[in-house]
């Protein structure tokens, strides 16, 4: 069975799904996206990642209309043509042709692709290490734009120090967030810490979900900046996005996360949230 991918209205194999060189997407990174995580043939979070895909193309004056039936229309084919269970959809949306000019065209349409890929979910979950670099992007990390250089950079230094995700730390000593991902911390009072949305960060949509779950938990959440030293004090750190799905970190650069062992607090949220798909 050959993959199928969409472009702009078509269904197409993989291989031959295709923009053009003088799309904005490839020129200058001007686009957006969305990934979003499929469990048992469900869209997960959908809604909230619609709206926030909606948001970004308000931000930077895409002006491009779609309802969320549509889309969801799209995702669904693709998940049956796919033969996709358990997956992840990528869609972005892209400014579209134009003969290059920074300056925006005038008479563009914009480009919409979506693909989509099987993932496994283990059940079992092991703690993995991050490492912290600087934060080197723009103020606007509120908008999921698909410009990720600072991003791809950070995520190669995690990789080459055999690390899953980096934590970047802005000048202050602050902890923004990771490459592709929110960073929460459980402290010693057993609160769930986790950064304020703002332009600072990318609002994830697993971050809101978590953070209702752990509401109906009785666990106190505070949204505040923490630093890198507090973080290494904490009693468990996690990782949340819609591929990393709740992700313990039991390792900050050479510091073991308390024991090093994966978390209670971490698996429950995980878990709970796995169990949104039955
Ligand atoms: N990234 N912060 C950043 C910088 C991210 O790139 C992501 C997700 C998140 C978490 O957002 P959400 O919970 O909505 O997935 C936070 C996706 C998964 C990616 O780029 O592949």
């Amino acid at each position: 069975m050959s993959r199928i991918s969409y472009v702009n209205g078509r269904y197409l194999p993989h291989k031959m799904s295709m923009v053009h060189i003088e799309d904005r997407g490839y020129q200058f990174g001007d686009g957006v996206y969305e990934v979003v995580l499929v469990l048992n043939k469900k869209l997960i979070d959908f809604d909230g990642h619609y709206r926030r895909l909606k948001r970004s193309l308000e931000q930077i004056a895409l002006d491009y209309h779609f309802s969320q039936t549509l889309i969801k229309q799209i995702i669904n084919r693709l998940i049956r043509f796919n033969l996709i269970s358990n997956g992840l959809i990528y869609l972005q949306v892209t400014r579209g042709v134009a003969e290059r000019a920074h300056q925006f065209p005038d008479d563009a349409s914009a480009t919409l692709v979506v693909t989509a890929k099987p993932i496994s979910i283990s059940p079992v979950i092991e703690g993995k290490k991050a490492i912290t670099t600087t934060d080197q992007r723009w103020d606007r990390r509120d908008i999921k734009t698909i410009q990720l250089l600072p991003n791809c950079i950070a995520k190669q230094e995690a990789v080459e120090n055999d690390a899953f995700e980096a934590i970047m730390v802005m000048n202050d000593g602050t902890i923004t967030e990771g490459a592709s991902s929110n960073l929460w911390m459980v402290n010693k009072e057993n609160q769930l810490i986790t950064r304020k949305a703002s332009n600072i960060i990318l609002n994830g949509i697993t971050k809101v979900t978590i953070a209702e779950i752990a509401e109906t938990q009785k666990i106190q959440v505070i949204e505040r900046a923490f630093t890198v030293n507090e973080a290494k004090g904490a009693k468990e750190l996690f990782i949340t996005s819609a591929t990393a799905i709740v992700t313990p970190i039991t390792q900050l650069d050479e510091h073991m996360i308390a024991d090093g062992n994966v978390g209670p607090v971490s698996l429950a949220l995980r878990n709970m949230y796995l169990k949104k798909a039955l």
